[in-house]
C-alpha cells in the first residue's frame, strides 16, 4: 500500500503530486516578487479604463484581487459573474467604486433558458440609487384580455407560452416562473413596450462595490501594489523589494513592514503553479 504511488504510469497529477512533495517550497520570495509584478500589469479586456485592485483578470493570481471580483475576460469582453449569473462588464468607475453591468442572458432575447433573479452578493455589492425592479413571467396561463408588455417564449418544448412584464420584484404565482431585473426607475413605464424595455436592460446598471479601497491607496503611495493574502483573509501589500507588508511597503507605517516571504505564503503549501 506505500508504495502504490509508484505503481501508476507517470500522469499528469502525479507529477504534480511529486513537485508539492519534493519541489516546494518553490521559493516563497519569488512568489510575493511575481505578485509584485504580476498584479501591476493592468489589462483592459475591452474597457476604457484598466483593470485594477479589487478587481483581477481570471489569467492574474488569484492574489491579484479581491476574492469574488474575478473578471473573465472572454474575447476581449469582459465579463464577472455574480451569484452564478453571469454579466457583461459595460464600464468601471474606479474612484466612485461603480461597476455597470448587464445581464448577458438578456443580450440577445427575452426569452432566457435559465430563471434566475438578479440578486447581488450583498457582502460585495450594493444597487446604486435610481433603480427600480421589474419581473419577467414566463409560462403564464393564457389571458383573455391582451396585457402590454406581453410576449411568448417556448418553455419546456412548449412553444409560445404566454409571458408578460409587471413592475416590482415579484415570484411566479401562476405562472412557470419569474426573474427580476432592475431598471433605472425613469424607464418604468416602458414596461409596456418590450422592444424599449429590453434596450433599456441591455444598457446595464450600476452597482458599487463595498471593498475598502483607502488601504489599497496608501499601499500605492508607499509604492506597493495592492492584493489580498488568501492565506490569512486580508489585504495585502506587494513590495518591490519582494516583501509584502499587511497595509503599506513603508515600514514606519506598517509597523515593521513585511519581511521577505512571510505573507502571503504559507510555506510549502502553494506556489503560483496552483493559484
Ligand atoms: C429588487 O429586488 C430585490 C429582491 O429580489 C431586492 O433585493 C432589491 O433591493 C430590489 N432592488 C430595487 C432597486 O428595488
Ligand atoms: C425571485 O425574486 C422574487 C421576488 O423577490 C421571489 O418571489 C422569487 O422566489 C425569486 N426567485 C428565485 C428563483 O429565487
Ligand atoms: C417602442 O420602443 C421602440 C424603441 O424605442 C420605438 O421605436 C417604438 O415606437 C415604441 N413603440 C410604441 C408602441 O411606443
Ligand atoms: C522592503 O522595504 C521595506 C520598506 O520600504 C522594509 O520595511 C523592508 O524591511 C524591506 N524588506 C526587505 C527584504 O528588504
Amino acid at each position: 500500500m506505500k508504495s502504490l504511488i509508484f505503481s501508476f504510469p507517470p500522469s499528469p497529477l502525479l507529477f504534480c503530486i511529486f513537485l508539492i512533495l519534493f519541489n516546494i517550497p518553490l521559493s516563497s520570495n519569488d512568489d510575493t516578487y511575481q505578485w509584485y509584478t504580476s498584479c501591476g500589469s493592468l489589462f483592459n479586456c475591452g474597457m476604457l479604463t484598466p483593470v485594477d485592485y479589487p478587481f483581477r483578470v481570471s489569467d492574474q493570481p488569484a492574489n491579484c484581487g479581491y476574492p469574488g471580483l474575478e473578471i473573465e475576460c472572454d474575447d476581449g469582453k469582459p465579463n464577472i459573474v455574480i451569484m452564478n449569473v453571469k454579466y457583461h462588464i459595460l464600464g468601471i468607475k474606479q474612484n466612485a467604486k461603480v461597476l455597470e453591468i448587464t445581464r448577458d442572458d438578456f443580450m440577445d432575447d427575452t426569452c432566457v433558458d435559465k430563471f434566475v433573479n438578479t440578486t447581488l452578493d450583498s457582502t460585495l455589492f450594493e444597487y446604486a440609487s435610481g433603480y427600480e425592479n421589474v419581473t419577467f413571467l414566463y409560462g403564464c396561463p393564457p389571458s383573455d384580455v391582451p396585457i402590454p408588455g406581453q410576449f411568448t417564449c417556448p418553455i419546456d418544448g412548449v412553444a409560445n407560452t404566454n409571458g408578460y412584464v409587471t413592475v416590482g420584484a415579484q415570484g411566479p404565482g401562476p405562472c412557470h416562473a419569474s426573474v427580476v431585473v432592475p431598471i433605472p426607475s425613469r424607464f418604468i413605464r416602458d414596461v409596456v413596450n418590450l422592444t424599449r424595455l429590453n434596450q433599456v436592460i441591455r444598457d446595464g446598471f450600476e452597482v458599487k462595490w463595498k471593498v475598502d479601497d483607502t488601504t489599497c491607496s496608501e499601499c500605492r503611495s508607499s509604492n506597493g501594489r495592492c492584493g489580498y493574502d488568501l492565506v490569512l483573509n486580508q489585504f495585502s501589500c506587494f513590495c518591490p523589494n519582494q516583501s509584502s507588508g499587511s497595509k503599506t511597503c513603508n515600514a514606519a507605517l506598517d509597523g515593521g513592514g513585511g519581511s521577505p516571504g512571510a505573507s502571503p505564503t504559507a510555506p510549502g503549501m502553494y506556489s503560483p503553479l496552483f493559484l
